[in-house]
């Protein structure tokens, strides 16, 4: 019989996900299926029981249900415990499994993106936002030789409760408010070398100036890193991979790169554990760069 994998998520008709994983299974010569399924949050738990009925072997989640979708199921991975959220889900004997694999994803981008540029390994790191992946981020900046953490969001309180997830003493972390201006005046004397963006889209769509404003923060030698791959200016930013956020540091010619690696490295990892199976990377390469036309992951855009 046919296997059925899937994604969840609200809305979910742009992800890239159906595209690179329905490649990965023909190419493994696996009889499956990957379906996109839009359910909004007040039907999670009816659409995960849909699943469980229609003996689903594994899906992925995204926004808004990471979070969420935790107490849903039977059992959680270390990993996605640690970080609080869950992107995949492992069925197995009719036991659902939570496993985090965005953590693990951005740490093997990123290690991939500064070797791939000669860069050395970044000290201080500004996020910006605390959502599901900024958890995710903050998994694995440490791993990354990370020492020193700002978050900045919109509301400081979700940044703040970030703080905890971090391994206490061995690394400085503090919370911020987007709109508060202390944190950027401050900003040079934490000199940061890697700037990474995790807020949605939405934080860019109608607003007429770069956000956050990163003419006013740029520094030397720093890294931006933005996990959204998508333009909010349909065709035109994403033929060179530029998100709004990368578009408004193009103009100090920094490394940078987008989420698109990260999302191939989550999904390898995602098909590996469902499969118990060697992801085939290059054919999910190939079906990502052409679904965007994107033609570098690794190196500076
Ligand atoms: N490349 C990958 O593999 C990958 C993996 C995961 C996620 N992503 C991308 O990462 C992004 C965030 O995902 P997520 O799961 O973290 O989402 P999320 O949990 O919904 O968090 C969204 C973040 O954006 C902020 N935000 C939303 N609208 C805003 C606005 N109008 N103004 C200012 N801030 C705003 C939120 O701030 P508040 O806390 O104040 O609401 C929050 O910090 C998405 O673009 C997603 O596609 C990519």
């Amino acid at each position: 019989m046919r296997s059925l994998y899937a994604i969840i998520g609200h809305p979910v008709g742009h992800s890239l996900s159906p595209r690179f994983q329905q490649a990965a299974l023909d190419n493994a010569g696996i009889d499956a299926a990957y379906l996109p399924f839009d359910i909004p949050p007040e039907d999670l738990s009816r659409g995960v029981e849909a699943l469980r009925t229609l003996k689903a072997s594994g899906f992925n989640v995204t926004i808004p249900h990471k979070e969420a979708i935790l107490p849903l199921l039977d059992d959680l991975s270390p990993t996605a415990r640690e970080i609080g959220a869950v992107n995949t889900v492992i069925a197995r004997d009719g036991r659902l499994t939570g496993e985090n694999t965005d953590g693990p994803g951005f740490l093997g981008a990123m290690e991939r993106f500064l070797a791939a540029n000669g860069l050395s390994t970044p000290s201080s790191v500004v996020i910006f936002g605390a959502g599901g992946s900024a958890k995710a981020v903050l998994w694995a900046l440490p791993k990354l030789g990370a020492e020193r953490i700002l978050i900045v969001n919109r509301t400081k309180k979700r940044g703040e409760d970030l703080l905890g997830l971090l391994p206490t003493g061995k690394i400085r972390v503090q919370a911020a408010a987007l709109d508060d201006p202390e944190w950027r005046t401050e900003l040079p004397r934490a000199s940061p070398s890697l700037f990474v963006n995790t807020l949605s889209l939405s934080a860019y769509t109608g607003s007429a100036h770069p956000f956050p404003p990163l003419a006013e923060m740029l520094l030397d030698g720093a890294i931006l890193y933005d996990l959204s791959y998508a333009s909010h200016r349909p065709g035109s930013a994403l033929l060179a991979g530029r998100t709004p956020f990368l578009e408004a540091g193009a103009p100090f010619r920094l490394p940078c790169q987008n989420g698109l690696g990260m999302l191939l490295l989550q999904g390898a990892l995602s098909f590996e554990l469902w499969t118990g199976q060697g992801a085939p990377v290059e054919a999910m390469e190939s079906a990502l760069k052409e679904g965007t036309r994107q033609k570098e992951f690794w190196k500076t855009l």
